[in-house]
């Protein structure tokens, strides 16, 4: 691949260059504040599988905006299994956030404190077996949902990456107890050719006497065996499916021409900290082409 081609592939690659991004993704979340207005007046929030931080980023410039008098600090927690590069006013966590320790460490950042918006855009290692991807993904959903429960405040709202598969509806049900509204966005940034779209729950309200647990109860369901699948009329609950972003802007799925003769190449924003390319490249840069070759 040339050193353009991913520029002239994706329009949102060469534009989270323009503007300073460390990923394509702030798109996403820019595109549903657009539309929901989620980080409007949110002064505390976490941001979680956070890396390389381009969320982290859209989330800092936003808070700092909600705090203008000085007096309040904004509070920005980023969680992810990688480590991320320094982001300033954002507290970094490395972890895990299926498991309790990760859980346990962001709830003790706010101090009893609790968030107005958490943020999850969270994605397993894709194998291509789409129901393990799912699956996954799912998994990943839930363990973020139950760490919101724990710090999210009533009334806040938590927005998450899923992916629309045919188990979909139980997760649908499984948020509806949490909030009072739950709508299914697909950013204009978000290549339609992905499964991927986004969960945006408002209004934090829990079930009268819920007394969050870190057990993960909302983990390995069977979802065959509670046939939540089959629900019909009213037991069903239809999540509406919103587009969001300019829909005659910039679409993630259209190949646009660079002028060549004007186009400048963008390095990275943030390279990435730790690329599992390093060594080996390092090792070439050595000279010692023979022995990083046998080892790779
Ligand atoms: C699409 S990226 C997130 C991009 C990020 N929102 C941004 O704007 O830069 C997905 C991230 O999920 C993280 N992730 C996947 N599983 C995780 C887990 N169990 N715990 C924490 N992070 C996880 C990956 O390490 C990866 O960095």
């Amino acid at each position: 691949m040339g050193r353009t081609s991913k520029d002239k592939r994706d329009i949102f690659y060469r534009l989270a260059k323009e503007q300073g991004w460390r990923a394509r993704s702030a798109f996403k979340l820019l595109q549903v504040d657009e539309e929901f207005h989620i980080l409007d007046g949110v002064q505390r929030a976490v941001d979680l599988c956070a890396a390389p931080g381009s969320w982290s980023q859209v989330l800092s410039r936003r808070l700092v905006e909600n705090c203008p008098d000085g007096q309040t600090k904004p509070k920005i927690v980023a969680v992810d299994l990688q480590a991320m590069a320094p982001l300033a006013g954002v507290v970094q966590l490395q972890g895990d956030i299926t498991k309790e320790a990760t859980a346990n460490e962001i709830i003790g950042e706010f101090e009893g404190e609790k968030a107005d918006l958490v943020v999850c855009d969270g994605a397993p290692d894709v194998t291509g077996q789409h129901d393990a991807d799912e699956f996954a993904q799912a998994q990943l959903l839930l363990a973020a949902l139950n760490i919101t429960t724990h710090v999210l405040r009533p009334g806040g709202n938590f927005v998450a990456k899923i992916f629309r598969g045919k188990d979909i509806t139980l997760l649908y049900s499984q948020l509806r107890i949490f909030f009072t509204s739950v709508t299914c966005a697909k950013p204009r940034s978000s290549r339609n050719s992905s499964i991927e779209a986004f969960i945006v729950c408002q209004n934090y309200t829990p079930p009268e006497g819920y007394v969050p647990s870190m057990a993960n109860p909302l983990l390995d369901l069977d979802y065959d065996a509670l046939g939540v699948n089959a629900l019909t009329g009213p037991a069903r609950f239809i999540v509406p499916f919103v587009a969001c972003g300019d829909l005659s802007g910039w679409d993630a799925d259209q190949t646009y021409a660079l002028d060549l003769d004007t186009y400048q190449r963008l390095d990275p924003v943030q390279p990435p900290t730790m690329p599992p390319y390093k060594s080996a490249v390092e090792r070439k840069r050595g000279g010692n082409t023979g022995e990083a070759r046998e080892r790779l």
